[in-house]
């Protein structure tokens, strides 16, 4: 078991462990993931936001590497030394990489639905700056109809690759991917052709920002003022464990549960998505857990599971 110490925290891990992985274990100074999900094979190595310093490399080479390097993508070596947020150079390069980020991407979060749930936003508010020092055009794309229940704005994509691996891995049939290359890449079906496939709503969740997001809940509330609430159903086409989120009694939106790394603890499939949207079909757990650092928390106080309860009859009310 080779043995890792990140931010001065030692920990032994399995063979093969990538960074990453290991600061998830130890579960502090976890670096951002805007491109690796775990779930997905072969994601990660994309948007540099993960990266890491490795101060020593091994008991065997100890030299440090001359380069910072992406944590989700370098395998632990036994008696490796890595820095995160104890690494100025670190913390800086993360502002670099976050400004490079936001240079084409649309400031647009008071109207964009994923606004509270975007790992680009939380990341611009530690690493961002107040203002643009980009002059140039952002990139601006055509709007493009991929269906009627997934919402494609590409000029907020950041070519993180994950919706492709959904579709590549989830779904019998890929219809979208990256076309084009460097300043001119864009996620794309090739004939706009409607994604239809039953995973195809998971998309949604691995996008990290609100390029993709659901039709079926555009504009019809920030996500702070709904209420998430644990539900599973009988579905013979997924797990059926979800999370629906309430306004008043109305499930206004239905998505996977998010562990607490912000990726789906499991797929689900499109009907349990898009065609359950009654409390009748689900059988209610209880209050999801956000974690208390989101803006989803704010409402938590007053959390009220969307359940009538049943009125005192004048007997018990006698009684009482
Ligand atoms: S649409 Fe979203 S998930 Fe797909 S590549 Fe762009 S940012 Fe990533
Ligand atoms: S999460 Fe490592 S490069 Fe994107």
């Amino acid at each position: 078991m080779p043995k890792v110490t990140i931010d001065d925290i030692s920990l032994e891990v399995p063979l093969g462990t990538t960074i990453l992985q290991a600061a998830r274990m130890i579960g502090q100074n976890v670096p951002p993931a805007m491109c690796y999900y775990s779930k997905l094979e072969g994601s990660g190595g994309k948007c540099r936001t993960c990266l890491v310093q490795v101060v020593a490399g091994s008991y065997k080479d100890p030299r440090p590497m001359p380069k910072l390097v992406a944590s989700c993508r370098t395998t632990v070596m036994d008696g490796m030394e890595v820095r995160n947020t104890t690494s100025s150079e670190v913390q800086e390069a993360r502002k670099g990489v976050t400004e490079f980020l936001l240079a084409n991407h649309p400031l647009d979060c008071p109207v964009c639905d994923q606004a509270g749930e975007c790992k680009l936003q939380d990341l611009s508010y530690e690493h961002g700056l107040s203002k643009s020092r980009y002059e140039f055009k952002r990139r601006e794309f055509d709007r493009i109809d991929i269906g009627d229940k997934i919402q494609l704005h590409m000029n907020r994509c950041i070519l993180c690759y994950r919706c492709t691996q959904v579709a590549e891995q989830l779904t019998p049939e890929r219809v979208h991917g990256v076309l084009h290359r460097g300043e001119h890449s864009e996620i794309s079906t090739m004939i706009e052709k409607a994604i239809d496939n039953d995973f195809s709503g998971n998309m949604i969740d691995v996008c990290p920002v609100g390029a993709l997001t659901d039709k079926t809940f555009r504009f019809k509330s920030r996500v702070w003022f709904t209420k998430p609430v644990f539900a599973h159903r009988n579905c013979p086409g997924c797990e059926g464990k979800v999370t629906l989120w309430y306004q008043g009694s109305e499930v206004l939106r239905v998505t996977s549960r998010k562990d607490k790394w912000g990726e789906a603890e499991s797929f689900i499939c499109n009907s349990c998505r898009f065609d359950h949207k009654k409390t009748e079909d689900w059988v209610i757990e209880g209050p999801a857990k956000i974690d208390s650092h989101s803006v989803i928390s704010q409402n938590h106080m007053k959390f009220e599971l969307p359940v009538i309860q049943p009125l005192l009859t004048t007997e018990n009310e006698q009684t009482a």
